[in-house]
């Protein structure tokens, strides 16, 4: 099976990193198609935690990585990055698209004060200049990899920096100017620096998969989050559900064989807008503390609450999804009871699907199930753990292949391999 895109089903942080790295083992080139510094996956390799921002969570297993033309890049996280595994002995064989869109320095700055403008509406962004990236991008002002490479950005960086001084200064009301020479000087390094790394990165991936080679298609953020078919506007400026790899590769829907969707034992969201399980109790802490739900890139506190299925059900259905993959069911270890949402409560009558334009006001409907001390009993999984499992395969209608139960790879179950 040559081409399985990898997507999260909730807000994010689901351990797409680790499961991408565990799928890696058999695959042969790695894609990133959307987002950008905003995402943080985290694998675990014996005493070492790496957090990665750009580069493809395949990366440990020697295979291809390849960032794809939805990413947007900050050249500086980048490189840091491409350094840091190196230093860390790590390989790096990357290609870089050179349709790729660049963050700039003023794209975070903009970031931030639009979201203080909003007050009460607040997104909150991880200010890494994410969305005043894609803004540039779809109004065709926006610097490209290529531009930065071949030295054809320096009038349309001077033309938007021109235009985000005046905006940071009338619009905005913020006292900070760009300093327009530093910049350019910045992008000519940049050029330098990452000339090596660009490519076509399309007809890499259409060639591989001509050739019956395993690709994997990482996803960043999740299906909530997606600009069009998330909680909107508290989203981010992309589109990570599994349509976008398609995009943000540019291979053709034909391609793809799988769509394995990573769901989180429970539900957690940085930043702001609905979510309808969320816990302010004992219960939420708790899932905090043992799950450490502090956010990879920004460190805030992750929200937290009970799963929610109704949520997968929408997953399935907008990514087409095939099958899951269960992740930190060990967090849910020492709970007395569970909870899971299977439907809600809404305008008076319940519904099992979503709506998603009103998730505000959709009230949970739970089912109980016993909980567990320790998921394990001798080598097998506990009967009550099995029944927590039996019931996501049961409301979803989706096989679960791989259950996660820690954060190194020997913590995973392969139940049955997407290749
Ligand atoms: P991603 O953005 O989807 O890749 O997820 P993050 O890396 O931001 O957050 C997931 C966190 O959970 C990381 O700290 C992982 O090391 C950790 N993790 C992943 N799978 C498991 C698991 O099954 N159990 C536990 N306890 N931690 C896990
Ligand atoms: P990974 O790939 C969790 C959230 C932010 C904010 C909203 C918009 O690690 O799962 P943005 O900076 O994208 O404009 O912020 O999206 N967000 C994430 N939440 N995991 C992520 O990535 C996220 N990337 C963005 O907290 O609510
Ligand atoms: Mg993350």
């Amino acid at each position: 099976m040559p081409a399985v895109i990898i997507v999260g089903t909730q807000w994010g942080d689901e351990g797409k990193g680790k499961i991408v790295d565990y799928c890696s083992k058999d695959a042969d080139f790695v894609i990133r198609y959307q987002g950008g510094t905003n995402a943080g996956h985290t694998i675990v390799l014996g005493e070492k935690v790496f957090k990665l921002r750009l580069v493809p969570s395949g990366v440990f297993y020697g295979c291809r990585v390849l960032i794809g033309s939805g990413v947007v890049i900050d050249p500086e996280v980048l490189l840091k990055e491409i350094n840091d595994l190196t230093s860390n002995g790590v390989d790096v064989n990357l290609v870089v698209s050179g349709k790729a869109h660049v963050i700039l320095p003023y794209h975070p700055i903009l970031d931030g004060s639009w979201d203080k403008v909003r007050g009460k509406g607040k997104i909150g962004t991880t200010k890494r200049g994410i969305g005043p990236t894609y803004t540039d991008k779809v109004a065709r002002r926006g610097i490209r990899v290529y531009d930065l490479v071949n030295n054809t950005y320096k009038e349309r960086v001077r033309l938007n920096v021109k235009l985000v001084n005046r905006i940071l200064q009338h619009v905005l009301q913020v006292d900070h100017r760009l300093d327009v020479k530093e910049i350019l000087k910045q992008c000519s390094r940049w050029g330098v620096d990452l000339q090596s790394y660009v490519g076509n990165v399309s007809e890499i991936i259409n060639r591989a998969l001509e050739e019956k080679q395993n690709v994997l298609f990482e996803g960043a953020q999740a299906t909530f989050l997606d600009i069009d078919h998330g909680t909107y506007p508290f989203v981010t400026s992309s589109n990570p559900i599994a349509g976008g790899a398609c995009v943000g590769a540019g291979v053709g829907p034909t391609r793809i064989d799988k769509v394995l969707g990573v769901c989180k034992a429970y539900t957690t969201r940085v930043g702001e807008g609905p979510f309808p399980t969320e816990l302010d109790d004992d219960v939420g802490f708790h899932l905090r503390d043992i799950g450490r739900e502090f956010g990879t890139v920004t460190g805030r506190p992750r929200r937290c609450g009970w799963l929610d299925l109704n949520m997968i059900r929408y997953a399935r259905m907008v990514n087409g999804l095939t099958s899951l993959a269960l992740t930190k069911l060990d967090v849910l270890n020492g709970l007395e009871r569970l909870m899971i949402c299977v439907g809600y409560r809404w305008r008076g009558s319940n519904i099992t699907s979503l709506s998603i334009h009103d998730m505000e006001s959709c009230e949970p409907i739970y089912v109980e199930l016993e909980g567990w001390e320790t998921i394990f009993n001798g080598d097998e999984i506990c009967s009550e753990a099995k029944a927590y499992i039996a019931k996501i395969e049961e409301e979803t209608g989706l096989p679960i292949d791989y259950i996660s139960t820690g954060p190194k790879r020997v913590d995973t179950i392969c139940r049955r391999s997407v290749w």
